[in-house]
Protein backbone atom coordinates (compact mmCIF):
# COMPACT_ATOMS: atom_id res chain seq x y z
CA UNK A 1 0.00 0.00 0.00
CA UNK A 2 1.55 3.48 -0.76
CA UNK A 3 1.35 5.90 1.79
CA UNK A 4 1.22 9.81 1.32
CA UNK A 5 1.76 12.40 4.46
CA UNK A 6 -1.30 15.02 4.64
CA UNK A 7 -0.75 18.22 3.76
CA UNK A 8 -0.32 21.24 5.95
CA UNK A 9 -4.07 22.17 5.36
CA UNK A 10 -5.25 18.13 6.27
CA UNK A 11 -2.53 17.25 8.95
CA UNK A 12 -4.59 18.92 12.06
CA UNK A 13 -7.27 16.36 11.83
CA UNK A 14 -5.62 13.52 10.29
CA UNK A 15 -3.66 13.24 13.17
CA UNK A 16 -6.44 14.45 15.31
CA UNK A 17 -8.37 11.62 13.81
CA UNK A 18 -5.57 8.89 13.79
CA UNK A 19 -4.62 9.34 18.03
CA UNK A 20 -8.40 8.98 18.71
CA UNK A 21 -8.42 5.95 16.51
CA UNK A 22 -5.00 4.29 18.39
CA UNK A 23 -5.70 5.65 21.77
CA UNK A 24 -6.39 1.95 23.25
CA UNK A 25 -3.44 -0.05 22.03
CA UNK A 26 -1.12 2.63 22.35
CA UNK A 27 0.51 2.20 24.95
CA UNK A 28 1.74 -1.59 23.80
CA UNK A 29 2.24 -0.77 20.41
CA UNK A 30 4.91 1.55 22.31
CA UNK A 31 6.12 -0.74 23.81
CA UNK A 32 6.93 -3.54 21.50
CA UNK A 33 7.93 -1.29 18.71
CA UNK A 34 10.77 0.39 20.74
CA UNK A 35 11.05 -2.74 22.45
CA UNK A 36 10.47 -0.84 26.05
CA UNK A 37 13.33 1.70 25.32
CA UNK A 38 11.10 4.84 25.17
CA UNK A 39 10.53 4.29 28.87
CA UNK A 40 14.58 4.82 29.48
CA UNK A 41 14.38 8.00 26.87
CA UNK A 42 11.94 9.19 28.88
CA UNK A 43 13.27 9.23 32.28
CA UNK A 44 16.44 10.75 30.54
CA UNK A 45 14.37 13.77 29.36
CA UNK A 46 12.65 14.14 32.49
CA UNK A 47 15.82 14.34 34.82
CA UNK A 48 16.27 17.26 31.90
CA UNK A 49 13.33 18.96 32.49
CA UNK A 50 14.02 19.02 36.37
CA UNK A 51 17.62 19.80 35.52
CA UNK A 52 19.33 17.44 37.58
CA UNK A 53 21.45 14.19 36.91
CA UNK A 54 18.84 11.78 38.46
CA UNK A 55 19.57 12.36 42.27
CA UNK A 56 16.70 15.14 43.26
CA UNK A 57 12.91 15.70 42.48
CA UNK A 58 10.97 18.68 41.87
CA UNK A 59 10.50 21.45 45.00
CA UNK A 60 6.97 21.37 46.65
CA UNK A 61 4.84 23.65 44.70
CA UNK A 62 6.53 23.34 41.11
CA UNK A 63 4.80 23.08 38.15
CA UNK A 64 5.54 20.86 35.16
CA UNK A 65 3.04 20.84 31.47
CA UNK A 66 3.44 18.01 29.87
CA UNK A 67 2.04 18.85 26.14
CA UNK A 68 1.34 15.73 23.25
CA UNK A 69 0.79 14.14 26.51
CA UNK A 70 -1.14 11.03 24.83
CA UNK A 71 -1.93 8.53 27.59
CA UNK A 72 0.16 9.90 30.25
CA UNK A 73 3.34 8.03 30.26
CA UNK A 74 5.51 10.54 30.48
CA UNK A 75 3.68 12.76 33.25
CA UNK A 76 3.06 10.13 35.36
CA UNK A 77 6.58 9.07 35.30
CA UNK A 78 7.49 12.72 36.23
CA UNK A 79 5.09 12.35 38.84
CA UNK A 80 6.60 9.06 40.05
CA UNK A 81 9.84 10.77 41.06
CA UNK A 82 8.21 14.60 42.09
CA UNK A 83 7.89 15.92 45.13
CA UNK A 84 4.99 16.19 47.28
CA UNK A 85 2.77 18.93 46.14
CA UNK A 86 4.12 19.87 42.53
CA UNK A 87 1.20 20.49 40.02
CA UNK A 88 1.98 18.36 36.77
CA UNK A 89 -0.60 19.27 33.50
CA UNK A 90 -0.83 16.96 30.51
CA UNK A 91 -2.30 18.51 27.55
CA UNK A 92 -3.68 16.67 24.42
CA UNK A 93 -6.00 17.05 21.67
CA UNK A 94 -7.42 13.76 21.46
CA UNK A 95 -9.72 13.23 23.76
CA UNK A 96 -9.68 9.59 24.04
CA UNK A 97 -6.13 9.51 25.45
CA UNK A 98 -6.35 11.71 27.82
CA UNK A 99 -9.86 9.62 29.23
CA UNK A 100 -6.61 6.80 29.75
CA UNK A 101 -4.43 9.07 30.86
CA UNK A 102 -6.95 9.80 33.71
CA UNK A 103 -7.82 6.33 34.20
CA UNK A 104 -4.05 5.61 34.40
CA UNK A 105 -3.36 8.18 37.02
CA UNK A 106 -6.26 6.52 39.45
CA UNK A 107 -5.04 3.25 39.18
CA UNK A 108 -1.54 4.24 39.93
CA UNK A 109 -3.07 6.18 42.62
CA UNK A 110 -4.53 3.58 44.61
CA UNK A 111 -1.17 1.25 44.61
CA UNK A 112 1.51 4.26 44.95
CA UNK A 113 1.09 7.16 47.31
CA UNK A 114 3.54 9.49 45.52
CA UNK A 115 1.22 9.79 42.41
CA UNK A 116 -1.74 10.63 45.67
CA UNK A 117 0.33 13.16 46.45
CA UNK A 118 0.87 15.42 43.19
CA UNK A 119 -1.73 17.60 41.83
CA UNK A 120 -2.62 16.04 38.36
CA UNK A 121 -4.94 17.89 35.54
CA UNK A 122 -5.82 16.62 31.78
CA UNK A 123 -6.61 19.15 29.69
CA UNK A 124 -7.82 18.79 25.76
CA UNK A 125 -6.43 21.69 24.08
CA UNK A 126 -3.93 22.47 21.14
CA UNK A 127 -0.13 22.25 21.37
CA UNK A 128 0.28 25.19 19.32
CA UNK A 129 -1.96 27.63 21.42
CA UNK A 130 -2.04 26.47 25.00
CA UNK A 131 -4.26 28.13 27.00
CA UNK A 132 -2.45 29.00 29.73
CA UNK A 133 -0.47 32.48 30.74
CA UNK A 134 3.27 33.46 29.98
CA UNK A 135 5.77 32.67 32.31
CA UNK A 136 3.53 29.88 34.37
CA UNK A 137 5.48 26.70 34.35
CA UNK A 138 9.00 25.32 35.99
CA UNK A 139 9.57 23.66 32.59
CA UNK A 140 7.65 22.21 29.69
CA UNK A 141 8.06 18.64 27.81
CA UNK A 142 6.83 17.26 24.91
CA UNK A 143 7.29 13.55 23.68
CA UNK A 144 7.47 12.01 20.64
CA UNK A 145 4.67 15.05 20.00
CA UNK A 146 6.11 17.87 17.57
CA UNK A 147 6.65 16.04 14.67
CA UNK A 148 2.79 15.38 14.68
CA UNK A 149 2.38 20.05 15.03
CA UNK A 150 1.08 21.87 12.09
CA UNK A 151 3.66 24.44 13.00
CA UNK A 152 6.31 22.84 15.00
CA UNK A 153 8.38 26.48 15.78
CA UNK A 154 4.54 27.84 16.94
CA UNK A 155 4.52 24.65 19.30
CA UNK A 156 8.39 25.51 20.56
CA UNK A 157 7.36 29.51 20.54
CA UNK A 158 4.21 28.45 22.67
CA UNK A 159 6.42 26.04 25.33
CA UNK A 160 9.01 28.63 25.66
CA UNK A 161 5.90 31.56 26.07
CA UNK A 162 4.26 29.32 29.08
CA UNK A 163 7.59 28.73 30.72
CA UNK A 164 8.98 31.02 33.85
CA UNK A 165 12.75 32.34 33.13
CA UNK A 166 15.42 30.12 33.96
CA UNK A 167 13.06 27.45 33.19
CA UNK A 168 13.53 24.34 31.05
CA UNK A 169 11.85 23.08 27.83
CA UNK A 170 12.60 19.74 26.63
CA UNK A 171 11.55 17.60 23.24
CA UNK A 172 12.39 13.99 22.71
CA UNK A 173 11.40 12.92 19.25
CA UNK A 174 12.67 10.89 16.50
CA UNK A 175 16.13 11.73 15.35
CA UNK A 176 18.06 10.25 11.93
CA UNK A 177 20.52 8.00 12.95
CA UNK A 178 23.96 8.55 10.47
CA UNK A 179 25.77 5.48 12.62
CA UNK A 180 27.30 3.38 9.55
CA UNK A 181 25.59 0.21 9.16
CA UNK A 182 22.68 0.64 12.02
CA UNK A 183 21.12 3.63 10.50
CA UNK A 184 20.06 1.94 7.12
CA UNK A 185 19.09 -1.99 9.51
CA UNK A 186 16.92 1.05 11.88
CA UNK A 187 15.63 2.72 8.68
CA UNK A 188 14.21 -1.27 7.33
CA UNK A 189 13.06 -2.10 10.75
CA UNK A 190 11.15 1.35 11.09
CA UNK A 191 9.92 1.40 7.22
CA UNK A 192 9.22 -2.21 7.28
CA UNK A 193 8.61 -3.98 10.66
CA UNK A 194 6.74 -1.46 12.40
CA UNK A 195 4.00 -1.13 9.71
CA UNK A 196 3.38 -4.67 10.29
CA UNK A 197 3.52 -5.04 14.02
CA UNK A 198 0.92 -1.66 14.56
CA UNK A 199 -1.26 -3.52 11.68
CA UNK A 200 -1.25 -6.58 14.02
CA UNK A 201 -1.82 -4.67 17.29
CA UNK A 202 -3.86 -1.42 16.14
CA UNK A 203 -5.96 -3.04 13.23
CA UNK A 204 -4.25 0.12 11.51
CA UNK A 205 -1.79 -0.21 8.84
CA UNK A 206 -2.06 3.72 8.27
CA UNK A 207 -1.05 4.90 11.29
CA UNK A 208 2.10 2.87 11.37
CA UNK A 209 2.66 4.21 8.09
CA UNK A 210 2.48 7.70 9.28
CA UNK A 211 4.97 6.99 11.69
CA UNK A 212 7.94 6.29 10.06
CA UNK A 213 7.20 8.92 6.78
CA UNK A 214 6.64 11.55 9.70
CA UNK A 215 10.11 10.43 11.21
CA UNK A 216 11.59 11.18 7.79
CA UNK A 217 10.51 14.05 6.62
CA UNK A 218 10.65 15.34 10.43
CA UNK A 219 13.73 18.23 10.74
CA UNK A 220 17.44 16.98 11.48
CA UNK A 221 18.62 17.72 15.10
CA UNK A 222 20.37 20.62 14.05
CA UNK A 223 17.77 22.40 12.60
CA UNK A 224 15.52 21.73 15.74
CA UNK A 225 18.55 23.48 17.69
CA UNK A 226 17.89 26.47 15.47
CA UNK A 227 14.11 26.06 15.80
CA UNK A 228 14.82 26.15 20.02
CA UNK A 229 16.85 29.11 19.21
CA UNK A 230 14.22 30.72 17.29
CA UNK A 231 11.70 30.41 20.30
CA UNK A 232 14.49 32.59 22.36
CA UNK A 233 15.73 29.82 24.29
CA UNK A 234 19.28 29.41 25.28
CA UNK A 235 22.23 26.81 26.07
CA UNK A 236 20.56 24.40 23.77
CA UNK A 237 21.56 21.15 23.72
CA UNK A 238 21.14 17.82 21.61
CA UNK A 239 21.59 14.32 23.62
CA UNK A 240 21.24 11.75 20.99
CA UNK A 241 19.38 8.53 22.64
CA UNK A 242 19.24 5.09 20.66
CA UNK A 243 22.50 5.99 18.36
CA UNK A 244 20.55 8.70 17.09
CA UNK A 245 17.31 7.53 15.98
CA UNK A 246 15.75 9.47 18.94
CA UNK A 247 16.91 13.21 19.42
CA UNK A 248 16.34 14.47 22.94
CA UNK A 249 16.83 18.49 22.77
CA UNK A 250 17.09 20.65 26.00
CA UNK A 251 17.27 24.55 26.01
CA UNK A 252 16.32 27.31 29.04
CA UNK A 253 13.86 30.35 29.15
CA UNK A 254 16.06 33.26 29.47
C1 LIG B 1 2.98 9.84 19.48
S1 LIG B 1 1.84 10.42 20.68
C2 LIG B 1 2.91 10.73 22.06
C3 LIG B 1 2.24 10.55 23.40
C4 LIG B 1 3.15 10.69 24.61
N1 LIG B 1 3.74 12.00 24.69
C5 LIG B 1 4.23 9.62 24.64
O1 LIG B 1 5.40 9.96 24.46
O2 LIG B 1 3.89 8.45 24.84
C6 LIG B 1 1.49 12.05 20.09
C7 LIG B 1 0.38 12.74 20.84
O3 LIG B 1 0.32 14.09 20.39
C8 LIG B 1 -1.02 14.51 20.37
N2 LIG B 1 -1.11 15.68 19.46
C9 LIG B 1 -0.76 15.76 18.17
N3 LIG B 1 -0.97 17.00 17.70
C10 LIG B 1 -1.44 17.73 18.73
C11 LIG B 1 -1.83 19.09 18.86
N4 LIG B 1 -1.78 19.95 17.86
N5 LIG B 1 -2.23 19.53 20.08
C12 LIG B 1 -2.29 18.67 21.14
N6 LIG B 1 -1.98 17.37 21.06
C13 LIG B 1 -1.54 16.90 19.86
C14 LIG B 1 -1.77 13.26 19.86
O4 LIG B 1 -3.14 13.30 20.17
C15 LIG B 1 -1.01 12.15 20.60
O5 LIG B 1 -1.61 11.84 21.83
Amino acid sequence: MSFKLPTKEDKHDYVHDQFERIAKGYDLSNDVISVGMHRAWKIRAINELLGLAGHKASEHGEKYLDICCGTGDLALTLAKRAAAGTQITGLDFSQNMLDLAAERQKRLARRKDKVKTVQMEWICGDAQNLPFEDNTFNGAIISFGLRNLTDLQKGLDEMARVVKPGGRVVNLDLGHSTVPLFAPIFDAYFSNVVPVIGGILQNDLKAYKYLPESGRTYPRPEAISEMFRKAGLINIRHIPQALGTVALHVGIKR
